[in-house]
């Protein structure tokens, strides 16, 4: 076959230049948190009693799986559920109000409020978000607790923690690779919603799919063009039909033994979670069709005679954005 004339290079320098959000972005967004839970830790220590019972940094930040357009900064935090306002409205405030008397001196309290189920963090030099996510906690040593989920408000019982040691994992088995595929997917997803408003893929489902791809050994993270063929491949194969479950933290006897949902793709963590519950047969055929059409762009790349006709067909994946290195 002839030499292809988009290559993983040209995908590696587009990662770096649009796609990855920048390590020392990364790495001061990271301390900001730190410096929050840090600051709440010797509150609980000066507060016996303190209803919250620590923050744990949880969404695509801390994970590494973080766009450069990434706008929101996920937290969670730990409150006794046996202390908590049971409503979600109350629970809100109540946590709010705890956060206001923690962060006293640092924070100003009006830049603390409640937000659709979760309570918003606005710092106004940065201009950056971090949204405090409730966990309603029992003292469970793997972290486990009652997750208010930020896009539905549902109680899902998880483990945040456990997610990021899930995801430590796929990363050590394919160092810096498997994250980047995951970006790539991500950003494909962006592209995708940029195109048909209605179009969802929650960034939580793209990774766990990329972990039981790198699981399965379906696909070669380490060639970037050939990963994401393979996760359109896939995708397209199996009409995304297939239940994808992890045998990390649960027995495969414990999912529910009928089908449940159009998509299956399950938390690690709870075999009666499915990520993808809120998800339709359209919503699941729209997933396929696009991942149709990228995959036939880059079946087509790779007949192109010309770098140019290459990077045209990349488009159609990845966007206008990408060029191809020079
Ligand atoms: N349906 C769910 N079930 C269990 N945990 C979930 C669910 N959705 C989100 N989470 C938890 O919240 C974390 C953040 O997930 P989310 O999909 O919001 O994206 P993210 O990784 O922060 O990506 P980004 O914000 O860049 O889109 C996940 O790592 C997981 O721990
Ligand atoms: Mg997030």
């Amino acid at each position: 076959m002839a030499e292809q004339k988009v290559t993983h290079d040209d995908l590696a320098a587009f990662a770096q230049r649009a796609v990855n959000l920048p390590k020392a972005v990364a790495d001061s967004r990271r301390q900001q948190v730190n410096t929050l839970r840090d600051k709440l830790t010797s509150h609980i220590a000066e507060n016996p009693g303190f209803s919250l019972v620590k923050m744990l940094h949880a969404g695509s930040v801390a994970k590494g799986t973080a766009l450069r357009t990434v706008n929101d900064f996920d937290v969670a935090v730990y409150v006794r559920n046996d202390e908590a306002p049971e409503q979600e409205g109350q629970l809100l405030e109540w946590i709010a109000e705890r956060l206001r008397a923690a962060y006293g001196a640092l924070i100003d309290p009006s830049q603390i409020e409640v937000s659709t189920h979760c309570v918003n963090i606005h710092f106004k030099s940065s201009g950056i978000d971090i949204d405090v996510v409730p966990v309603l906690y029992e003292g469970d040593p793997g972290d486990r607790g009652y997750l208010i989920a930020k896009s539905s408000g549902d109680r899902l019982l998880t483990s945040v923690r456990l997610h990021l040691d899930f995801v430590a994992d796929r990363k050590r088995t394919c160092p810096q690779d498997w994250v980047q595929v995951v970006r790539f997917v991500k950003w494909w997803v962006g592209e995708q919603k940029q195109r048909d408003g209605q179009f969802r893929f929650k960034s939580f489902m793209a990774e766990l799919l990329c972990a039981h791809l790198l699981d399965t050994g379906a696909v070669t993270f380490t060639d970037y063009p050939a990963a994401l063929e393979g996760f359109f491949d896939y995708i397209v194969r199996t009409d995304l039909a297939e239940r994808i479950a992890f045998a990390d933290y649960y027995r495969a006897t414990e999912l529910p033994s009928v089908r449940t949902d159009a998509i299956e793709i399950f938390d690690p963590v709870n075999p009666a979670n499915n990520a993808a519950r809120l998800y339709d047969e359209i919503d699941r055929k729209r997933i396929v069709d696009a991942a149709e059409e990228s995959l036939d762009a880059i079946t087509e790349a790779r007949y192109a005679t010309t770098k140019a006709q290459a990077v045209a067909c990349w488009q159609v994946v990845l966007g206008s954005r990408f060029r191809g290195q020079a």
